[in-house]
């Protein structure tokens, strides 16, 4: 499958070495020849129809020198150019979010699914601000559309949920969308560690957004809220329905203080009927008590009670891993539909 890359950040580097390092697996176990056809950051865009080769990419990047990439058949100075040159049947984007205007990745994904590109996305941006007409042009050019990493990391939430309401219906969602404040949290508990302290920590782990304001304002608690809203709840809601707190006023001493009661506080996203992001003190014991970067996912559903699903909610592999499997079930499609 001939694929189009947006954005070498931490996530996007590490697909492309995943896509090296698995490169035999995938083709074995699902038949899966993967093609980067073009691959693009800030810089601009490379592009070889006959698949560019995923270790030199990296170097070029290393190198900063991606637009001197010595394979390449073809030059682009932004996406949006190359998107209306290129072929392929995948587009994936790993851009950084932006929840003013979801821009450049708004434009690029409508402009890959309108030249009839399937969508992979990791961008919460563009979801967060317009899910329910993202996914109506999806399904009316006849394309999937795919962001399973834009929630829960490598942790296949949505899978699960879909797995969950099979046979029942989810009522409410609850859960930790967010590993930076989680990561943030648990160091002002554990070791004492400051607020700001903890956030460098996360940033150098790269848990964190480019602007990591989106994380401890709970904006992209927010944003995952939304999209788990959409695709899993069926509402048709955006960002601007939700009621948002973010972690910035928790104090050392509170979370002391939740500690003596036996409680933790954490940043929990929560949606039913209306949408909300708050600190909130739960019990230690809480299902929903999880360490670090790690997310948890509680499901109540109208018959079979409560699911919880915990992982890695944050990192480059993780997230990565994700975008593998959202092309997986691409191919698994395409096949099917032969
Ligand atoms: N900044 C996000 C987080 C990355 O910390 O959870 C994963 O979406």
């Amino acid at each position: 499958m001939r694929l189009v890359l947006a954005g070498l950040g931490v996530v996007g580097r590490s697909l492309v070495e995943l896509i090296a390092a698995r490169r035999e697996e995938l083709v074995r176990y699902y038949g899966l020849a993967l093609r980067i056809v073009a691959v693009g950051d800030r810089s601009g865009v490379v592009a070889g129809r006959h698949g560019l080769n995923p270790e030199n990419v990296l170097d070029a990047k290393r190198r900063g020198r991606l637009k001197e990439l010595g394979e390449a058949e073809t030059r682009f100075s932004d996406m949006l150019e190359a998107l209306d040159n290129v072929d392929a049947d995948i587009f994936i984007d790993a851009t950084p979010t932006n929840i003013k205007d979801g821009e450049p990745s708004y434009s690029m994904i409508r402009k890959a699914t309108l030249r009839g590109m399937n969508i992979v996305t990791v961008n919460k941006g563009p979801l967060a601000l317009a899910f329910p007409a993202i996914a109506e042009l999806a399904e009316r050019r006849g394309v999937m559309l795919r962001f399973s990493g834009t929630v829960g990391g490598g942790m296949p939430v949505l899978e699960f949920a879909k797995e969950c309401a099979r046979a029942d219906e989810i009522t409410q969602i609850e859960g930790i969308l967010n590993g930076t404040t989680n990561y943030i949290l648990t160091q002002m508990e554990d070791t004492g560690l400051s607020f700001a302290e903890a956030l460098k920590q996360a940033q150098d782990k790269g848990y964190a957004e480019r602007d990591p304001s989106l994380d401890v304002k709970g904006l992209d608690t927010a944003c995952k809220l939304v999209i788990l809203a959409n695709a899993v709840l069926k509402l048709k809601t955006t960002l601007a329905d939700v009621n948002i707190t973010g972690i910035e006023e928790v104090t050392q001493e509170e979370v002391r203080e939740a500690k003596r009661e036996g409680k933790v506080i954490k940043l929990i996203g929560r949606a039913s009927d209306e949408l909300t992001v708050k600190p909130e003190r739960i019990p230690a014991n809480d299902t929903l008590n999880v360490k670090e970067a790690m997310n948890a996912v509680r499901f109540t559903t109208r018959y079979s009670g409560r699911h919880t699903i915990t992982g890695r909610g944050a990192g480059g592999y993780e997230t990565a891993t994700a975008i593998l499997r959202d092309v997986i079930a691409v191919k698994q499609r395409v096949i099917s539909e032969v």
